[in-house]
């Protein structure tokens, strides 16, 4: 039998107590669990609160995230953070913005679905160590991932409305358009900000309860 040394250190990472510990360890291990990390420059974890209740999750890091490691802070991240402010939504204070993948994936394409894989673990260990309430997903890939047997779907159709899953049990989940799609189509703008009210007015009502 092969001994996989990767498999002590990702132990290390999952069984951390505390989300602080996780990412420690996490960045620490140098993960090689996928051929993303020939590329990467980082391990992009995440941006935000780890003590919101609110969970952003996006596709991977891109050029900016992989260089500060930190994720959306290029210009997608800059323009949701835009959005976010325009509804009296600070993402920096009360959210945790994290990706299905913690590495960038070369040319920014879409990450492989065994990347995925290899990274669902440590997605997953956020999401049980940060306990949001809401989980927002940016974008069609986003969605494929983290809801299990959404392969065909229509993000018009999809996106900005609560629903629930199983998986996460109490969470109220939300679809919306990835804030790179809204830079190459602005005319998209306005039907997300409208989404993005819903959410606002959602969570008011919740925090209020
Ligand atoms: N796009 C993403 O999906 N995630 C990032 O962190 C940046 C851009």
């Amino acid at each position: 039998m092969q001994f996989d040394l990767f498999d002590e250190t990702q132990n290390k990472v999952l069984d951390a107590k505390t989300y602080a510990e996780f990412k420690e360890e996490l960045v620490k291990s140098n993960c090689s669990k996928c051929t993303l990390s020939q590329s990467r420059t980082h391990i992009v974890v995440d941006r935000g609160n780890p003590n919101a209740q609110v969970v952003m999750i996006g596709e991977g890091p891109g050029e900016n995230e992989d260089l500060q490691a930190k994720a959306f802070v290029g210009r997608a991240g800059k323009l949701l953070d835009e959005m976010m402010k325009e509804i009296g939504f600070d993402t920096n204070g009360e959210s945790l913005i994290m990706n299905v993948v913690k590495c960038r994936p070369p040319e920014n394409r879409a990450p492989k679905q065994e990347e995925v894989n290899a990274c669902n673990p440590f997605l997953k260990k956020q999401l049980a160590l940060i306990k949001p309430k809401i989980i927002l997903l940016l974008g069609a890939v986003a969605l494929k991932h983290v809801i299990e047997g959404k392969k065909e779907f229509s993000m018009g159709r999809e996106a900005g409305s609560f629903f629930e899953h199983p998986d996460f049990p109490g969470v109220k989940l939300m679809v919306l358009y990835h804030p790179a799609f809204i830079l190459r189509d602005p005319r998209k703008k306005p039907v997300m900000a409208e989404h993005l009210k819903r959410f606002k007015d959602y969570w008011d009502g919740a925090k209020a309860q």
